[in-house]
């Protein structure tokens, strides 16, 4: 079934800005569509149509089949659940608890139903300790938990996320995704603005790219918009971007995605162990170019990182080794032991072809 069917819907403000240009799209029950762009691309503006909180100007807008043009419906009010940018605009009354017992009042379910789902909102974000609190003087990431909680509370069909993980720390956000896509596998419907490229993979089926120009740029699985790097420098998602990285510069298109992670002393069980895990997502490097660097130069800094990463693994490899030993796996310790060596003797050869860029 069809939940929105969007045709052509401009939107201008009053004061004459131009929000949405003639957009177009259809979102199906139990989709979970994005609707990425960069800052003023009219993403909001998009889901306060779909929320009856705003009239397009011109085009039409159908949900569940039915036509806005005849208002929206108390059906449409009980069946889609909008989370606002800013919670703020969301939250009114004296304390996190009245404010979650709110919508399902209006709803008119009884008092038992609307406590145990009030309880079960709590526990399911983590904001148990918030009950009594003033929603006004919480953090911007507790009162965006907060407000959230108030989007589910009435447990409609269609879920509009605006900016969700704005705010949250990155627990929070990580949280936020197995949520959505928790929330998805329940059957609902959800449509998520955002200008966080990192989780759109994780959360969507389907993502729609608004331009500046406030018309749609491109359509499509979100691992295929990740991909068109044209079309998201065009949209002004990615930029380009030199980059330090450790050793030599570089450029590359940028995503916020380049991480780089470095755990040390990790507890495996009763285990320590120095884990050193280096993991980096370029996603879309079309080009990547060194600059103000001769080959040779280029070549001898990357023979120092690949010693440098050499060293630690061959330290990692003796280590585990010791540890296999005192497990009684005598083979695996063995073996590993082998590996730590190989690695020993592979740095020598690097230290080796360091020494001849000098020749
Ligand atoms: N209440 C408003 N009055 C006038 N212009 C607005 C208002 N809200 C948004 N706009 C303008 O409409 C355009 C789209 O805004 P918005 O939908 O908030 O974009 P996004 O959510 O993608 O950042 C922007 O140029 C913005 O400045
Ligand atoms: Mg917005």
């Amino acid at each position: 079934m069809e939940v929105f069917g969007v045709d052509k819907i401009s939107y201008t403000y009053k004061d004459g800005k131009k929000a949405l240009d003639e957009v177009s799209f259809n979102v199906r029950e139990g989709e979970s569509l994005t609707i990425i762009g960069t800052n003023g691309s009219g993403k909001s503006t998009l889901l306060y149509l779909l929320d009856g909180l705003l009239m397009p100007e011109s085009g039409s807008i159908k949900i569940f089949g039915k036509d806005l043009d005849n208002g929206f419906l108390p059906e449409f009010r009980e069946r889609i659940s909008l989370l606002f940018q800013n919670p703020q605009v969301q939250l009114f009354l004296l304390s996190v608890w009245d404010e979650l017992c709110f919508g399902p009042l209006q709803l008119g379910l009884n008092k038992d139903d609307i406590k145990k789902r009030s309880e079960d909102i709590l526990k399911l974000l983590g904001i148990e300790h918030l009950r009594e609190r003033g929603p006004w003087n919480l953090s911007s990431g507790e009162m965006k938990k907060v407000a959230l909680g108030t989007c589910l509370s009435t447990n409609a069909d269609v879920i509009l996320l605006d900016e969700p993980t704005t705010g949250l720390d990155p627990r929070s956000q990580v949280e936020l995704v197995d949520l959505i896509i928790g929330l998805q596998k329940a059957g609902k419907t959800i449509i998520t603005a955002t200008h966080d490229l990192g989780i759109i993979e994780d959360i969507s089926d389907r993502t729609i790219v608004l331009g500046e120009d406030h018309r749609v740029l491109l359509e499509g699985k979100p691992w295929d918009v990740m991909e068109d790097t044209k079309a998201l420098l065009q949209a002004n998602l990615i930029h380009k971007h030199a980059h330090r990285h450790c050793w030599y510069v570089h450029e590359h298109s940028h995503f916020g995605e380049h991480k780089h992670e470095h755990i040390s002393a990790t507890t495996v069980g009763s285990l320590q162990s120095i884990v050193d895990s280096h993991e980096e997502k370029n996603l879309g490097i079309k080009e990547e170019k060194c600059f103000e660097m001769s080959d040779l130069d280029k070549l001898k800094r990357l023979l120092e990182h690949w010693v440098e990463h050499n060293v630690g693994h061959a330290k990692t490899y003796t280590e585990w080794a010791e540890k296999a030993d005192a497990m009684g796996k005598n083979k695996l310790a063995w073996t590993l032991k082998e590996i730590a060596d190989e690695t020993e003797r592979l740095n020598l050869l690097f230290n080796r072809a360091i020494e001849a860029t000098n020749l």
